[in-house]
């Protein structure tokens, strides 16, 4: 298939319309499958309501079929049709953080959407990006749209069209370039259908943000521990977010960090290292990739997935990544490292 490429600036003033968008909108309401930009990773979207349509992007991205997708809506009134029961505090929520990085899990409507979406699962998981080309390809297309992230199934989720390009071109329909996207990471999916919303993949809304909002949010215990709980977003059981090569979390000084790296070059291999700028002065490996600022974990969020995918381009046996605060959005950035590495960590022996 050949892949359409549009380029939007979507810094150009023109009150969020975009007129080289209407081909894709076309392509979309066609049942074709068009890659976009939203503030979090680039999306692959696919009508909702069409099962064909919706293959598509399993098929695309070779995505395991009960994995179910988010759906992307544009405005308020898209919402009544899908979901049914909208707790009180899950309207607050979206009026705080739509149009934004927040993934709200409710009750699906029956015969609404496609059953492909929703994996066989009685709630949906919808979200209103606040991206001005994600939300004029979704309001031209008058859809709601069904969207997972647009890297091929197992691989780091894609940040720029170029990504998109390495994973999908020539298996789907088209790629709307928007530039780098924002956040970096995807959207928190916050189950609402419980007494006590439940975080199912941390995001970009932190859960200090979430409770200062509507009190009491819980992690899903199943993101925590290694294998006792399963957690209950399919999505977060596979391996994910993965370069080739193996990833190992290092816990412990930068001066270790290099000594684990010394002693694997010893040995002849290749190495890799994902390191805060504070701390790429003093690492020396093969390829030595900057994932953003240690005093601004926002900056680490916009780079992961570049650092991590980097290393497909680069020839190396191991990676070894410094790691972060599970607090804000750091919690986001370890699920993510913890996915990529296979929670693989080497810790730092305490001196006695
Ligand atoms: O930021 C984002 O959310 C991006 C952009 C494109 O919007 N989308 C995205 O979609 O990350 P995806 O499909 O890569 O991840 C969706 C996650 C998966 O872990 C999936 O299992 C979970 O959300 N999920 C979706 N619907 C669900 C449901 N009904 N119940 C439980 N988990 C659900
Ligand atoms: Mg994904």
């Amino acid at each position: 298939m050949d892949t359409k490429y549009w380029s939007v600036d979507k810094s150009v003033e023109n009150h969020g319309a975009y007129p080289q968008l209407g081909e894709a909108a076309q392509l979309l309401r066609q049942h074709e499958v068009v890659a976009f930009p939203t503030e979090t990773v680039y999306g692959l979207g696919a009508d909702a309501t069409n099962d064909e349509a919706v293959e598509k992007i399993y098929k695309a991205k070779g995505r395991p079929g009960d994995n179910p997708l988010i759906v992307h809506i544009a405005e308020f009134k898209q919402l009544e049709n899908l979901v049914a029961d909208i707790p009180d505090s899950a309207r607050l929520l979206m009026k705080t953080f739509w149009p934004g990085p927040l993934t709200i899990l409710l009750h699906v409507k029956p015969g609404q959407l496609s059953q492909k979406v929703t994996a066989g699962l009685d709630t949906v998981g919808i979200r209103m990006p606040s991206h001005p080309v994600a939300l004029d390809l979704i309001r031209k297309a008058n859809l709601p749209i069904a969207a997972p992230s647009a890297n091929s199934s197992g691989k780091p989720s894609p940040t720029t069209a170029a990504h998109v390009r390495e994973d999908l071109d020539g298996r789907i329909a088209g790629i709307i370039d928007g530039g780098q996207t924002g956040v970096g990471v995807e959207s928190t999916v916050l189950d609402c259908t419980v007494e006590v919303p439940v975080i199912l993949r941390p995001g970009g809304v932190t859960k200090e943000q979430l409770e200062k909002v509507i009190g009491k949010v819980v992690i899903d215990p199943g993101l925590q521990s290694s294998d006792r709980a399963r957690p209950k977003a399919p999505g977060m059981k596979y391996t994910h977010y993965a370069p080739d090569a193996p990833v190992y979390l290092v816990d412990g000084s930068i001066t270790y960090m290099q000594h684990l790296i010394d002693e694997r070059r010893k040995k002849g291999q290749r190495v890799g290292a994902i390191v805060t700028e504070e701390a790429a002065g003093f690492i020396k490996a093969d390829a030595v990739e900057i994932c953003g600022r240690r005093d601004s974990l926002e900056t680490v969020a916009h780079h992961l997935y570049d650092a991590l995918r980097s290393f497909n381009q680069i020839d190396v046996d191991v990676i070894f990544s410094e790691i972060f605060p599970r607090e804000g959005i750091g919690q986001a950035i370890m699920n993510r490292l913890d996915k990529a590495a296979g929670r693989k960590y080497l810790f730092e022996k305490e001196e006695s």
